[in-house]
C-alpha cells in the first residue's frame, strides 16, 4: 500500500455552494462520466430515478472542487457525496480509462433517441418516450408525421430544431444585450439590464440567452415587458413566446402548503419564446459589450450606467466593488446606491409614471409571427434567411427582490438546488428567486446587492463564475 494524501478532507465543506466551482477544472474526464450517467437517469425519469441523478451531480460537483486531478478514489475518502456505484465508476475510469455502465449507456440507442427529441423545444422525456415508441429514430421522422402536437413550442422547435441546437455565442449574446439595452434606454431609462444564466458564469456558448431586468422604483418594473417586446416586434425581432404575469404574493410565505414557494418555480413576470438574431449578430463589432470595453462604452451603455448609478458597473464588473469591512458593517452596499441626481431622477419616474398610465389599455398587442400555421412555420424555417431563431427568456423582478431573482437566474441549477437545501437544512431558511425567508419569524430578509445574499446565508461570497456547480 503507498500513502494517499488526506489532508485536505476535513476542510472540504459538505456544500456545493461553500465550495463553489470553475467552468474548467482538473476532473473532467469523471465528470463527463458522472454528468452522463445524471442525464440518463433524469431521461429515465422514473421512480428513484430524481435522486439517482441528484446523487450523481453531487459527486460530480465534488470532483469540480477538488484542487488536483484524481489518481486514486482513495483520495475522495470523507466526502460524503461519493457513494460506492460512484466508487465503481471512478475506479473504472482510473483503472481501465474508461466505465463499462458510462460506455454502455454512451453508445444505446435509446439514450440517443432520448437525447435527440428532448432537445426539441418544449419536449421532456415524457414526450421523447412516446415519440421513441411509435418507432421513430430522428427528427425527419417526426417531421414526417406532422401536426403531432398542439404545443406550439415543438411545432416551432421541430421547424427550427437545426437553428435552435447550435450554441448561442458569446458574440451573439452580446450583440443582443446590447440591442435590449438600447431599446430599453429609450422605454425606460432608469430600468436595469442584465445576462444572466450561463453567460454570467462566463460560458462561451448556451442553449439559450437569459435576461434580467428591473426598475429602481418600486411598481415601475411592471409595464416594461411588453413595451420591450413590442419595440422587438417593431425590429421585426419576435418570431414567437408567451408571456407569464407576475404571480407572486407575500401571502404565499406564509402557507407553508402552497406547491408555490416550494417548486424551483418562481412567479416572475416573464416572456419565454424565440427571436430572430440577423447572422450579423456573429460578426458584429459595432454591437460590443460594455463587458468588453469598460473605458469606451457604448453610447446607450454609458448613459444608463450614468442613470442607474453603479449597478450597471457591478453587474458588469461583479468584483470589483465589494468592500467588505474588516469589522463586516454593512459598508458593500453604500457603494451600490444612486449615484444620480435626485431632481432628474425624479423627473424621469414622473414621465415614466405618466407615460405607463396612458400604456394602460388592453392588450391586443399581435406579434408578427404569432399566428403562423404549422406549414407557415415549417416554410418560414425553409425560407432564404439572414437570420438564425434563438431560444430568449426575458425575467422582469420588482427591485426589492433583484438580487435574490439575479442569483436565482445566474444559476448554475445544481448551485440553485445546493444553496437552497442549504438554507433550509443549515440555517432553517427558505430561499427563493424572489428572496429569503424565515418562515418561523414571518420575516423576510431583504438584500441590497449580491453579497448581501450571501452574507444573509453566511457563506463566502461566491463570483458568478465561481458557480458552475
Ligand atoms: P444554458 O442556457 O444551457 O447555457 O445554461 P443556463 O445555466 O443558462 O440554463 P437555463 O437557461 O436553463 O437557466 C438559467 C438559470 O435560470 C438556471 O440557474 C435555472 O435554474 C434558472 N431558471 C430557469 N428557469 C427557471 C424558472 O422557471 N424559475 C427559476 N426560478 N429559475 C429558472
Ligand atoms: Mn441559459
Ligand atoms: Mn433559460
Amino acid at each position: 500500500a503507498y500513502h494517499v494524501d488526506t489532508s485536505n478532507v476535513s476542510e472540504v465543506s459538505d456544500w456545493a455552494c461553500k465550495r463553489g466551482a470553475t467552468l474548467t477544472h482538473c476532473n473532467e474526464k469523471f465528470t463527463e462520466a458522472l454528468e452522463l450517467l445524471q442525464n440518463h437517469a433524469e431521461l429515465r425519469n422514473e421512480a428513484s430515478d430524481y435522486s439517482r441523478a441528484l446523487a450523481f451531480r453531487r459527486a460530480s460537483c465534488v470532483l469540480k472542487s477538488l484542487p488536483f486531478a484524481l489518481t486514486d478514489v482513495q483520495q475522495l475518502i470523507g466526502y460524503k457525496d461519493i457513494g460506492e456505484h460512484v466508487r465503481k465508476v471512478l475506479a473504472d475510469i482510473l483503472d481501465y480509462g474508461s466505465s463499462p455502465e458510462v460506455e454502455e449507456i454512451r453508445n444505446s440507442e435509446w439514450f440517443h433517441k432520448m437525447k435527440l427529441f428532448t432537445n426539441v423545444f418544449g419536449v421532456g422525456p415524457a414526450i421523447a418516450k412516446s415519440w421513441i415508441d411509435k418507432g421513430w429514430q430522428s427528427i425527419a421522422d417526426v417531421r414526417l408525421a406532422g401536426s403531432i402536437s398542439k404545443d406550439w413550442r415543438i411545432s416551432w422547435g421541430l421547424a427550427f430544431y437545426e437553428d435552435l441546437l447550435t450554441p448561442v455565442t458569446v458574440q451573439e449574446a452580446e450583440a443582443f444585450e446590447t440591442l435590449i439595452r438600447t431599446e430599453m434606454k429609450k422605454i425606460s431609462p432608469l430600468s436595469i439590464v442584465t445576462v444572466t444564466g450561463g453567460f454570467r458564469r462566463g460560458k462561451s456558448n448556451g442553449h439559450d440567452i437569459d435576461i434580467l431586468m428591473t426598475h429602481p422604483d418600486e411598481g415601475a418594473e411592471s409595464n416594461i415587458l411588453s413595451k420591450l417586446m413590442g419595440a422587438l416586434n417593431k425590429c421585426d425581432l419576435v418570431l414567437k413566446g408567451y408571456f407569464t404575469k407576475n404571480t407572486f404574493s407575500s401571502e404565499m410565505l406564509s402557507d407553508d402548503s402552497k406547491k408555490g414557494l416550494r417548486s424551483h418555480f418562481d412567479h416572475f413576470e416573464k416572456w419565454i419564446g424565440i427571436c430572430k438574431f440577423p447572422k450579423s449578430f456573429q460578426t458584429d463589432r459595432k454591437l460590443q459589450s460594455v463587458r468588453d470595453s469598460s473605458t469606451t462604452l457604448p453610447e446607450s451603455a454609458q448613459q444608463l450606467s450614468h442613470y442607474s448609478g453603479t449597478i450597471q458597473h457591478q453587474d458588469v464588473l461583479p468584483s470589483e466593488h465589494v468592500n467588505i469591512s474588516a469589522d463586516n458593517t454593512m459598508s458593500p452596499c453604500s457603494k451600490h446606491t444612486f449615484k444620480t441626481d435626485d431632481k432628474q431622477k425624479s423627473l424621469t419616474l414622473k414621465r415614466e409614471r405618466t407615460e405607463m398610465l396612458e400604456d394602460s389599455s388592453p392588450k391586443s398587442k399581435r406579434f408578427k409571427y404569432e399566428d403562423l400555421s404549422e406549414k407557415e412555420v415549417i416554410s418560414l424555417a425553409n425560407s432564404d434567411r439572414n437570420w438564425t431563431a434563438r431560444r430568449v427568456d426575458l425575467i422582469v423582478s420588482p427591485y426589492s427582490q433583484y438580487y435574490y431573482a439575479l442569483v436565482g437566474w445566474t444559476g448554475s441549477k445544481h448551485f440553485n438546488r445546493d444553496i437552497r437545501l442549504y438554507a433550509q437544512k443549515v440555517l432553517g431558511l427558505r430561499l427563493t428567486s424572489h428572496g429569503l425567508f424565515d418562515m418561523k419569524k414571518g420575516e423576510a430578509l431583504p438584500a441590497s446587492c449580491e453579497e448581501e445574499v450571501f452574507r444573509h446565508l453566511q457563506l463566502p461570497y461566491r463570483d458568478p463564475t465561481e458557480r458552475n456547480c
